[in-house]
């Protein structure tokens, strides 16, 4: 996910704007808003993951609206293409504030759960109050949702080479065989998420996969790779 921020550096345009909550008593002193998302793509630390969203929950929204960030209505919208019933328990994993979740109710989707490493995300999302559960996971870790649990996964702005393979192992355990994920990621991760989805296929596990490369943070002109791909029933 948060490789889509590293065009903030890339392109060069950096904002001098002083992010609201770093101007008092900011636990990060002189933090300016480029900074905090520079340090979330290049962390491997998560506390550190811990403590910038916690500074950054409360205005993220407001933030990324600035900043033109479509990849919550793209990755809705093609999933909404995939002709899941509208009753469907749908997870929406690193849900963040709930933008995605928000997206899926007013499109009709009843049957929503979502996780996130951050409490503080968490806590907005939940003020949305379109999730009927959210629980905090670490997506660098085995998870704690059962085997075959879910119709549908949707993960946007989320993927990141801290997660290794561990994530989408673990998404598709807890998908019901036949079940559909959809995922954005951004291009400085697309080798390795092809690599995966090249093991998968040839291990059985995924029955069919299809790729968009579509906007992502239009502020920036930054696009990325939206995949879909299908548990396989065996
Ligand atoms: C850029 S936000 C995207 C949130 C939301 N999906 C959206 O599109 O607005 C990335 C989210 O991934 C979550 N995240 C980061 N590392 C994580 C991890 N190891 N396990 C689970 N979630 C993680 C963060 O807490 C954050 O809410």
């Amino acid at each position: 996910m948060l490789l889509l921020f590293r065009v903030f550096c890339v392109n060069g345009c950096r904002s001098e704007r002083r992010h609201p909550l770093l101007a008092g008593e900011s636990p990060i002193p002189e933090l300016e808003l480029n900074d905090l998302v520079n340090r979330l793509v290049a962390t491997d630390d998560p506390e550190e993951v811990r403590h910038l969203y916690k500074i950054w929950a409360e205005t993220y929204d407001h933030d990324l609206d600035d900043f033109g960030y479509v990849a919550p209505a793209v990755g809705v919208s093609i999933f909404k293409q995939l002709n899941i019933p509208d009753d469907a328990r749908i997870h929406d994993a690193g849900c963040g504030t709930g933008q995605v979740g928000s997206l899926l109710a007013s499109a009709g989707f009843g049957n929503l759960h979502g996780s996130d490493f951050s409490d503080d995300m968490l806590a907005v999302a939940g003020g949305r109050r379109c999730y009927q559960s959210l629980v905090q996971a670490d997506y660098t870790k085995p998870l704690e949702f059962s085997s075959n649990s879910v119709d549908g996964i949707i993960s946007i702005g989320v993927y990141t080479k801290r997660f290794k393979n561990n994530f989408l192992k673990e998404m598709l355990r807890m998908l019901n065989p036949g079940g559909w994920m959809v995922f954005s990621c951004r291009p400085l991760y697309f080798d390795e998420v092809a690599d995966s989805l090249k093991s998968l296929h040839k291990a059985g596990a995924i029955l069919k996969s299809s790729i968009v490369y579509d906007d992502y943070m239009l502020g920036q002109g930054a696009a990325a790779y939206y995949i879909s791909l299908c548990k396989s029933s065996v």
